[in-house]
């Protein structure tokens, strides 16, 4: 059988971390598979593995210098970019990731990120204090959040003799995961989803409104890897200051009631949606009279009295029963205390096929990049079924939640 790499053009970048050595069996697996194999080693790189072993695996010259007058290395920046399908950054140190997250163009490997819009598959490996160390967790959610891939790094014996997270990926896991992306076979392919994301703001007048805390990181990501997964998603969302994911559409909207309509529109259309997922935070009440023009202090001897009004339920409304009900409704359930009890009685009020409880509050669950997720569900004799999951990031959730949907479907 043909390798869906056979043809396929992969540009690898080798930072400069003990893990480099791993990349020269990286380059032979992919060529092996029928994979053009170009690479550029950092000066960083070039401390543990010599562009000679590399040259001599690839069957390439390697690329190194962003200044090079040779023929073939001029303005590689450029071409190194434009002719990859796929960009592999492996191993991906914790420098890598700040120069690619703040957009440094200081040696070759970043120039070629910076002046590419290709895909780009991050293999990160360094010491687990780097790894975990805020700046670098920020680093890889913003990447994260551009639409870079991730795969590792896994928890081992490292090579600074502690123990924890930032072993280079199997080398397994980093071809699972180029196949991945090029797969044909996307397990939801064919199936059109809608994911609700962010905030919702409700307007007092023209310039004050009632909103929350919510980043949108938790809906984006979910929407990010149904796409992955081969779905058609529309994503409806609150204001956030995420950029709109790469494959979905996106439908920018402000308030509950406006979210409300661009689900409904987006579920009357055809074919049917099979998934639909409110991870939005969407405000419960909002002011009853909007007032058109900037409410002013000196205009009363009292502050102005807010009368709300209660906003549609979404959720609530998507999971009606119905010809236009999706197949698979999920919902959120954020809860600051309680929360199993809390979310067991949403789940069972809001009519929905499955529920994520999580922790929310302070430095908890809203705008941070790690979330801890209880899954509940309704077994085939009618009783709740609690499945609480590691604590993670936002995009390994969606990867994991997205994993669920794909079993879902599979009966
Ligand atoms: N939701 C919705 N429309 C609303 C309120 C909530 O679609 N008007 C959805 C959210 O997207 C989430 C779920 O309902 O999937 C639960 O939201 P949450 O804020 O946890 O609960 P509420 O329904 O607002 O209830 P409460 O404020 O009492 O916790």
């Amino acid at each position: 059988m043909t390798s869906a790499l056979a043809s396929r053009t992969l540009l690898l970048i080798i930072s400069g971390g003990i893990a480099a050595y791993k990349s020269l069996d990286l380059i032979r697996r992919l060529k092996e598979e029928g994979a053009e194999v170009r690479c550029i080693l950092t000066e960083g790189g070039a401390q543990f593995i010599t562009p000679l072993s590399v040259s001599a695996l690839s069957g390439q010259s390697v690329f190194t210098d962003l200044f090079s007058d040779q023929e073939e290395q001029r303005l590689a920046h450029i071409r190194l970019s434009r002719e990859a399908d796929l960009i592999i950054v492996a191993p991906a140190t914790a420098n890598m990731l700040a120069k690619m997250a703040h957009g440094l163009a200081d040696n070759l490997a970043s120039a070629v990120l910076l002046a590419s819009n290709k895909p780009i598959l991050i293999a990160p490996a360094m010491n687990n204090i780097m790894w975990q160390h805020p700046a670098t967790q920020a680093n890889i959610a913003t990447l994260r959040a551009r639409g870079a891939y991730q795969v590792g790094p896994s928890s081992g014996m490292l090579a600074c003799g502690e123990q924890g997270a930032g072993r280079l990926a199997e080398l397994d896991d980093i071809l699972a995961a180029i196949h991945n992306f090029f797969s044909k076979n996307k397990p939801l392919t064919g199936r059109r989803a809608l994911v609700t994301s962010g905030p919702t703001f409700e307007p007092i007048d023209p310039v004050r409104f009632l909103g929350n805390r919510s980043s949108g990181k938790q809906g984006h990501a979910i929407a990010s890897a149904l796409v992955t997964m081969g779905a058609e998603v529309t994503l409806v969302t609150g204001p956030t200051s995420l950029p709109a994911p790469n494959g979905v559409t996106t439908i920018s909207i402000e308030t509950a009631q406006d979210m409300l309509q661009a689900c409904q529109s987006c579920a009357a259309q055809m074919p049917p949606l099979d998934i639909a997922i409110c991870a939005a935070a969407v405000a419960d009440w909002r002011p009853e009279t909007t007032s058109t023009s900037k409410l002013k202090k000196g205009e009363s001897t009292s502050p102005p009295a807010l009368t709300l009004t209660e906003n549609p339920d979404i959720l609530a409304t998507i999971s009606q029963p119905g010809t236009l009900r999706p197949k698979l409704v999920i919902g959120f359930a954020a809860e600051t205390d309680h929360v199993t009890e809390n979310a067991q009685a949403k789940f069972t009020r809001k009519g929905c096929d499955w529920l994520l409880a999580n922790l929310v509050g302070a430095n908890k669950g809203f705008g941070q990049d790690n979330n801890q997720i209880t899954l509940i569900k309704r077994a085939p004799d009618g009783a709740m079924t609690n499945d609480t999951w590691p604590a993670a990031s936002k995009h390994e959730i969606a990867e994991t939640l997205a994993t669920h949907i794909v079993h879902f479907f599979e009966g």
